[in-house]
């Protein structure tokens, strides 16, 4: 029988390891996680424009508070995606004891294997060479009226509608042309 101290080293190396697993394994796949502060997520999707009954898309939503504001806030529908399990299960948890189930869906994965094609409004804070690799599935899936707002990070291809320089998100349009020189 081991004894309890030897039982508490045990639980805590299990601990660590899955702690490292969660950090590393969405590292390698897109962006660590590092949350939105909330105001800033409520400029977003000021300037995004969301409507009520709107579909916002969160690529990678973390703890769920873009989701869950475009929802309570915005009145609109919204889906995350989310590869880390820990995080994906505290969104289910969230979403339930909220009371969103009907409007807010989170779905288990990598983002680049999920359909995107019914958003209206797709928000990504994730690294600059995962925005390089996802721009072609935006201009690819996307309607040309849907709009995009990264955090932090550009897109090179994209039509730049709207920018706040000062807090550093950008919102695209799919189908506008850029302007000519
Ligand atoms: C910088 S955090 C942003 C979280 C949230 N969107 C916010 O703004 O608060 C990036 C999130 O993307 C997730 N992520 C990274 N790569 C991913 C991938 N390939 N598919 C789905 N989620 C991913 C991470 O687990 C992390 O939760």
């Amino acid at each position: 029988m081991p004894s309890i101290p030897s039982m508490i080293a045990l639980g805590v190396i299990i601990l660590g390891i899955l702690t490292l697993v969660s950090i590393s394994w969405p590292n390698r796949r897109g962006a660590p996680y590092w949350p939105t502060r909330m105001k800033k997520v409520e400029s977003m999707l000021t300037i995004a424009n969301v409507q009520p009954g709107e579909l916002v898309y969160d690529l990678g939503c973390g703890d769920g508070r873009v989701i869950i504001m475009a929802a309570r806030r915005f009145k609109a529908r919204a889906v995350g995606i989310e590869i880390d399990l820990f995080r994906f299960l505290w969104c289910q948890f969230l979403i339930t004891i909220l009371g969103l189930r009907r409007r807010v869906k989170v779905k288990y994965g990598d983002l680049f294997a999920k359909d995107i094609c019914e958003a209206d409004v797709v928000f990504c804070y994730l690294l600059q060479h995962t925005n390089d690799k996802l721009e072609g599935k935006l201009m690819k899936e996307l309607r040309p009226d849907a709009r995009v707002v990264s955090n932090t990070f550009l897109f090179s291809a994209l039509p730049l509608i709207a920018m706040d320089s000062e807090t550093g998100f950008y919102v695209y349009n799919v189908g506008v042309q850029p302007e000519e020189d």
